[in-house]
């Protein structure tokens, strides 16, 4: 039984990692997984969920289990992050469950809308984030590809991808990344984002948004403009929320998933299917990290602190953006080098060729996974030049 199983080829994303980690080579430099990174290479541990851990190591008199939809105050700060004030208007009619991480978030949405209609089709930009297709599709749900980006101006391809939304056929589900987007950088502007709602409503399709990474691109706010554009407009939307890159929380696995349904007899009889998909995949989420996220966002202090260290973060990584693209444009005169600082969050597309990418990294010892996604949050000061110098004869 178990010896008809062959060996499976290494995963996109978290490969690159299990490679670098291989490599010997003093020079190496790690632009795969996107996980943020300071000026030593370190991913911290952000000083607001420190001190909220702490508090509650030293409060937290059981742990005994919190049951499927998990930690309630989590569900409904997390939710007012996303949406704020409109939280309070779609109370009654969102269901939302504490998930384990964004990825639980997706595949949650995704068990929901295949118990819901297991003919239903999920549309992903062209490209998405390398997890998107095989995370939703293992729900058994059909996907297709609406174009995205455009690599010749490195700008999302608004009118191609809204021409393909437009014609799809009332109750398709539309995958949308809420900031940020993963891989290429390139998002909507609010303008692109009404224009878009209006489509997704006219022609009855369903939003699914993933927000993994608000907070990264300019700020809590500015980031979630467009969701709340669309939030506003369409009747019913699902919200995958993860909390791994903005609170450094990744391996906690925190995230929620919010369905904003009709009416609150829908939301009702949604947050049943969701509790049953949790019992039946998992039982229920970890509570650590959605706990610490809870205390964080429910403490002024605590909050106004965290916020305070994602600016810093957004800072650094804007600045990165800026200092690669200075070193590659000093490499590569004429050249082009402004998408760098024009996109947002940690991911850009270096737009190599598979050959390029192989070079990078066995020549170089530079690593980025197969789409040639570059996670700026890996550069710092000490390697940035040489990042610049491996990468500028090889970008078209
Ligand atoms: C990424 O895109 O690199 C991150 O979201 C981590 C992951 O799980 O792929």
């Amino acid at each position: 039984m178990l010896d008809n199983l062959d060996r499976l080829p290494p995963d996109p994303i978290l490969g690159v990692t299990a490679a670098f980690r291989r490599d010997a080579s003093t020079k190496k430099v790690d632009l795969g997984v996107g996980v943020y990174r300071d000026d030593f290479g370190i991913t911290p541990v952000p000083a607001a969920v420190r001190e909220a851990e702490r508090e509650m190591l030293a409060q937290q008199t059981t742990k005994t289990y919190v049951g499927p939809a998990g930690n309630v105050e989590f569900n409904e700060r997390i939710v007012e992050m996303a949406l704020g004030t409109l939280a309070r208007d779609l109370q009654d009619r969102t269901a939302t469950i504490q998930t384990v991480g964004g990825c639980g978030a997706l595949r949650v949405g995704a068990e929901l809308l295949r118990a819901s209609n297991p003919q239903a089709v999920v549309h992903v930009s062209d490209p998405t984030w390398a997890n998107h297709e095989p995370l939703i599709g293992s729900s058994g749900l059909t996907l297709q590809r609406y174009p995205y980006y455009d690599p010749a101006t490195r700008r999302a391809a608004f009118e191609p991808m809204l021409d393909c939304i437009a014609k799809l056929p009332a109750g398709s589900v539309v995958l949308l990344h809420g900031c940020c987007h993963n891989p290429t950088g390139a998002d909507l502007n609010a303008e692109q984002w009404s224009v878009l709602a209006d489509v997704i409503e006219s022609r009855g399709l369903l939003p699914f948004v993933d927000l993994a990474y608000q907070g990264f691109g300019d700020d809590l706010g500015s980031d979630v403009v467009g969701l709340r554009i669309l939030a506003r407009r369409v009747p019913q939307f699902l919200l995958a929320i993860s909390c791994s890159k903005n609170f450094g929380l990744y391996r906690e696995r925190a995230g929620a998933l919010a369905v904003v349904t009709r009416n609150a007899t829908a939301a009702t009889a949604i947050a049943t299917h969701q509790a049953r998909i949790a019992r039946r995949m998992y039982s229920m989420p970890p509570d650590h990290g959605a706990a610490v996220a809870a205390r964080v966002l429910g403490d002024a202090r605590l909050r106004t602190l965290w916020e305070t260290e994602i600016a810093a973060m957004v800072a650094r990584m804007k600045s990165l953006r800026a200092l690669l693209a200075g070193r590659l444009a000093a490499r590569r005169p004429g050249h082009d080098f402004s998408w760098l600082t024009r996109h947002r969050g940690m991911f850009s597309l270096l737009g190599l060729s598979e050959a390029g990418i192989a070079e990078l990294r066995d020549k170089h010892h530079v690593y980025v996974p197969p789409d040639g996604r570059m996670n700026v949050a890996g550069i710092n000061e000490t390697n940035v030049d040489y990042v610049a110098e491996s990468v500028a004869g090889l970008i078209a």
